[in-house]
This record gives structure tokens, sequence and C-alpha cells, in this order.
């Protein structure tokens, strides 16, 4: 068992650790608190090559593993995880999917300029009546021979106005249930896609949260990912890797509120001396670090899954959900060391704890991790 990370995996940890202190730092406050989108950041991201880490440099991406995805993840969430949850769905929901099943023309068309980051893409399976259940997709898309007629409404779509791609899960025979699912990659712009009100989040309120309708939307057979009926598939093995990127969020977000809590701990003081020197700070940190340290070692073992071509489903529904956990309990401990100032803003903690929660809901509820995981052992 090596534990050891290459020079290549650590000099990208060191610049996104660099870049979230220098670039996503200033500013995160203001933007949680007006909702706004990161858009400068997100393009010094581009140009970084973090929003298509995992994209072979042919398609315009930087060709690195998960492994350092998960890093760069890590070191972005502890900051800014409006600004991470862009750089997950970008790489793993929209390029990894294209890459993997879109067709030569579709990698040329979209994928290049996606896996740059001179625009950016949206994945779209979340509706009013198909969260958790994903497979009673309401939005159709009828087989009109060279086209596909796309009609209904998405919800909770990440990147959802910023987007230019989206890639759409929908229903084209419902007879067939998840058998007549297809994935159709559409662009903003086309006659009749609508982009919803914008949602007012407790969390993560950098990043840009719609609803998409779409009425009579006419989209070329050509868009369509994968052989007719292939839709739901797609979005599960897509969102089987993006699960491992929420995780690597959730572990960031747990170790940014650790660190500043322990830094904090250090300097403020109470009966006397520094905090961490009274046992009820000093074990709080203590079970911190243990639980973080473990979150870490299961993203990166799911990302190493990945890497390697093994099974990554059950280590990546596990990394989620206990990373996303570990994110929920750090926090809230953060706030707690930090007493009143942890309730104020400038502090930071407050925004990571109102962050961590959705990495329990997004990518599959905590339950819906649990259904993955319970599934998978009972199989054997
Ligand atoms: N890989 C490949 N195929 C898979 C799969 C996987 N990981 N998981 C399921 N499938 C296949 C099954 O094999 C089955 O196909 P067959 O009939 O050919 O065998 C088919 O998909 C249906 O599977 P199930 O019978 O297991 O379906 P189900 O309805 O019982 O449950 C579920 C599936 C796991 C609960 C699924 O609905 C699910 O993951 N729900 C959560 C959806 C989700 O994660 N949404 C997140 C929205 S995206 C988002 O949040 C992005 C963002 O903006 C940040």
């Amino acid at each position: 068992m090596d534990f050891k990370l290459s020079e290549e995996q650590l000099l990208i940890k060191e610049a996104a650790r660099d870049f979230a202190k220098t670039e996503l730092l200033p500013g995160v406050i203001e933007r949680d608190e007006k909702q706004e989108f990161p858009t400068e950041q997100v393009k010094k991201m581009g140009e970084l090559g973090f929003l298509g880490m995992m994209t072979s440099a042919e398609y315009g991406g930087s060709g690195m593993d998960t492994v350092s995805y998960v890093m760069v993840m890590e070191e972005l969430s502890k900051v800014d995880a409006s600004a991470s949850v862009i750089v997950s769905v970008n790489n793993s929901l929209v390029c990894w999917g294209l890459e993997t099943y879109g067709t030569e023309e579709q990698k040329q068309k979209y994928l290049k300029r996606l896996a740059s980051g001179e625009i950016i893409g949206a994945f779209c399976l979340s509706e009013p009546e198909a969260g958790s259940d994903a497979t009673s997709q309401k939005t159709t898309a009828i087989d009109k021979g060279d086209h596909y007629i796309v009609n209904g409404t998405k919800n909770w779509i990440t990147n959802g106005n910023s987007a230019d791609v989206y890639l759409v899960i929908a229903q084209t025979d419902p007879e067939k249930k998840h058998k007549g699912i297809n994935a159709l990659i559409l662009e903003k712009g086309m006659p009749g896609f609508e982009i919803g009100p914008k949602e007012q989040k407790l969390g993560i309120r950098g990043s840009d949260t719609h609803s998409l309708i779409f009425n009579d939307v006419k989209v070329p057979k050509e868009n369509r990912i994968g052989e007719d009926g292939f839709g739901f598939k797609f979005a599960m093995k897509t969102l089987a890797g993006g699960r491992i990127g929420i995780a690597a969020q959730a572990l960031g977000i747990a170790s940014g509120a650790y660190e500043l809590a322990k830094e904090y701990s250090k300097v403020r003081k109470a009966f006397g001396t520094e905090i961490c020197n009274h046992q009820a700070i000093a074990f709080k940190l203590a079970d911190m670090h243990t639980q973080i340290e473990a979150a870490r070692h299961m993203v990166l073992k799911a990302a190493w899954d990945k890497d390697n071509g093994n099974d990554y489903d059950l280590s990546g529904a596990m990394a989620k959900l206990y990373a996303s956990q570990v994110a929920m309990d750090t926090t809230i401990e953060a706030v707690q060391i930090h007493g009143g100032n942890g309730y104020v803003k400038e502090y930071h903690v407050e925004r990571l704890m109102r962050d961590a929660k959705i990495t329990q809901i997004y990518e599959g509820t905590s339950e819906i991790q649990k259904i993955v995981i319970s599934r998978s052992v009972l199989k054997d």
C-alpha cells in the first residue's frame, strides 16, 4: 500500500491552495451575501485547467487523475464551496460524461470548450417530482425522426443561468420506464428553452441555482448521448463519479472549518489561557482531526478506485455519506469553538456550516447513498 502522492499531485494541490487564498478568499463573504456568481474566479480556474481536470488534453482538458481532482476540490472547498461546486459539476457531471459517452462530433463541438473553461455546463436530472426518485422523469423528449421535442421543467440546476451547455435527462418512451430515458445536449438560447428564477439558498450562495423550463425545444438527434434509452444509465454512471467530487467538497468544507477553529483556539483566551488549553476544546479538535483524516482516506480511496479501473459506486457513495456527515459535524463544532464570533460572518465558519448542509443533499441525499451502499453490500 503506497500512501505517497506524486510530485505532480502535490504541486497541483499547492496551486489550488494558493489560488483559494489569493483569488477566492477576497470577496467570498460578499459573494455569499449577495448571491453573486464568481465569474472572474471561474475564468481564472479555467485558465489554470481546473474546469477540465480529468479530460484528456486532446479535448482541451488537463489530463490529470481523479486523485489530483479531489485534492483540488478539497483545497478550493476549504475557502469557497460555491466556487468548488462549479468545478465539480463541470468536471464530473459534464466533461466526464461527454468524454466517456459522447460522439467525436459532440466532443469537438462541446467538450473542448467546456474542458478549457471557455464555457461551463450544467447537468439536469432533478425535477419538481423527481429528486431522489430519479427514474420518475416527467420531462419528455419525443422522437420526431431526426430530432426530439423536449417539454418539461428541471429544478435546482447548478450553473442554471451561467452555463451554455446543458445535459438534460428526459423520458422518450414512458412504457419502457427507465430504459426509455435519454440524455440530450441542449444549448442556451435554443427556442423554447427558458431559464427560471434563481433560488434563494441557505448555503453555496455564490453558485447559481435555477429551474429550467422547456417548451417544445427542438433538439437534433445528433445531440443524444449514447444509444436510444441510455439516458438513465448515463445519469447513474455520471453521478457515481460526481459523488466522489462532492465527497471531496464536503471534506474541504470540514477541513477549512477545522483549520480556522484550530487557529482561533490558539489565540482566543478564556479563564486565563488560550482556549486550546482547555480539554473541552482540545478534545473537540482531536475528534475533528480524526474524522477529517478518515474522510480524506475514504475520498482518496474512491478516487484511486476510479483511476485504477475498479468499481467506485460503493466507495464513492460511502465517501460522500461519511464526508458529508463529517462536514456537518465539524462545521457545527467549529462555530461552537468560535463562540459568539462563530455566529458572525467575518469569521467564515458560519458560512461553512451553511455550505456543509448541501453535501448531504445534492448528487444523492445521504439516504440515497445508503440505498446504493446497502444494495451493494447485500448483493454478495
Ligand atoms: N451505474 C450503472 N447503472 C446503474 C447504476 C450505476 N451506478 N445505478 C443504477 N443503475 C441502473 C440499474 O442497473 C438499472 O438498470 P437495469 O434495469 O438495466 O438493471 C437502472 O439503473 C435502474 O436502477 P434501480 O432499479 O436501482 O433504480 P431505483 O429507482 O430503484 O433507484 C437510485 C436508483 C439509486 C435511487 C437513483 O434513482 C438515484 O441515484 N437517485 C438519486 C438521484 C440523484 O443523485 N440526484 C442528484 C441530482 S444531480 C445534482 O445534484 C447535481 C448538482 O447540481 C450538484
